[in-house]
């Protein structure tokens, strides 16, 4: 890994969606690596929670959408660097509403990318994609999706759909106008700040139940049965939090515009072994549910490829799973009080 300590210290950076899961956590980080940076935050609250933003004199925040016109022509050519974080969240919000999804998860890269075209200070520009819409669908043996892969035009939701147009917008914009917009492709990430029922209620019971990770500590730690679609086959690449937040960083210091780059462990583990972990870490005895495959989920097993990152950013992942889950265990001991409140607040909706 390359040293990143004071990089960014005098430098204004701009997140949109930097009070979600991973926005603050990058906050976190850019604050503790350099004392002297500038952050400001643009966030609608959509799917994040007040209290991620951390009160600091460093630290400024405007409450709207990046795809209001009067947020966006605000925006002053003052940045050097911006990352990108805005979602709809997530898969299943967006196949319930994939208007809301477009308007949080499309509208957004294209007036975001529209308004800074011609900044004349920004050193880079961190768009945030998704490793699903480039993944094989399968559940047979897989590969380790490269950046190189061919993306398919079968997508599984408006989620994934609004992401790889983030990328076809990241590269025009690049290519067209000079942006330079490097495109970083996680895995699925997990970690301390991802609260359970974060923001506000988007149609399904995913408002609450976001990702596997925190779903499954939390209920197992209720000693709770812990819910296995189709037998828990399914595998994916899991990246701590700290990880991705250090993968943008290098980004944002080492990526070259108009690039993808995987964050990515390169590891692949199935969604059983990720709940007889848990379970033993918690002392859950309590059976597993079996459950069908959720009909529109077809990625199956997949993992990502993190050589390119490794020779190009000089990034490589630094904390194991064991690690990850057991500081992920201890931060939801730590906040479950928190987690109780944003999960309840949703209570009435979910009949
Ligand atoms: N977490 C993962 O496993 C994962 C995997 C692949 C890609 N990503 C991508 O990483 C980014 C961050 O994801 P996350 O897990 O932190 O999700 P998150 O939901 O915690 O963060 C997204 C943030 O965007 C905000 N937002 C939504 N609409 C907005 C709008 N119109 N204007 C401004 N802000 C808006 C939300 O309130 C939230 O704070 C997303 O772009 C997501 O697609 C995440």
């Amino acid at each position: 890994m390359k040293n990143i300590e004071h990089a960014f210290n005098h430098q204004k950076v701009l997140i949109v969606g930097g009070a979600g899961f991973v926005g603050s956590n990058l906050t976190h980080e850019l604050l503790s690596t350099s004392p002297h940076v500038k952050v400001h935050i643009i966030d609608n609250l959509l799917s994040a929670e007040r209290v991620n933003i951390p009160s600091d004199p460093r630290v400024s925040f405007t409450e709207g959408s990046i795809a209001d016109k009067e947020v966006v022509e605000k925006l002053q050519d003052e940045y050097t660097y911006i990352f990108h974080l805005a979602t709809y969240h997530g898969n299943q919000s967006s196949i319930h509403n994939p208007l809301a999804d477009h308007q949080n998860n499309t509208l957004t890269t294209l007036m975001l990318f529209e308004k800074i075209k011609n900044f004349n200070f920004l050193k880079k520009v961190v768009y945030s994609g998704a490793g699903c819409t480039i993944a094989e669908k399968t559940f047979e043996e897989t590969h380790a999706s490269k950046e190189i892969d061919r993306v398919s035009l079968d997508m599984d939701s408006p989620y994934s759909i609004s992401k790889i147009i983030g990328e076809f917008y990241s590269k025009y914009y690049a290519k067209q106008h000079g942006s330079p917009i490097v495109r970083a492709r996680f895995q699925n990430v997990y970690g301390p700040r991802e609260i359970l029922g974060a923001g506000q209620w988007r149609g399904t019971p995913a408002t609450i139940w976001r990702n596997v990770i925190p779903s499954f500590i939390y209920r197992s730690l209720k000693q709770e049965a812990l819910p296995l679609e189709n037998e828990g086959k399914a595998s994916r690449d899991f990246i701590y939090v700290k990880d991705i937040a250090l993968g943008l960083i290098h980004c944002a210091l080492y990526g070259t515009a108009g690039e993808a780059y995987n964050l990515a462990s390169g590891h692949e583990i199935t969604i059983s072994a990720v709940a007889e972990m848990i379970n033993k870490l918690t002392g859950n005895e309590t059976a597993v549910q079996y459950l069908p495959k959720r009909p529109w989920d077809n990625s199956g097993r997949r993992f990502g490829c993190p050589e390119k990152s490794f020779k190009e950013l000089g990034f490589k992942t630094q904390t194991t799973f064991e690690e990850g889950i057991r500081l992920t265990l201890q931060w939801t001991q730590a906040h479950l009080d928190l987690i109780e409140t944003t999960v309840a607040k949703h209570a009435d909706k979910m009949g």
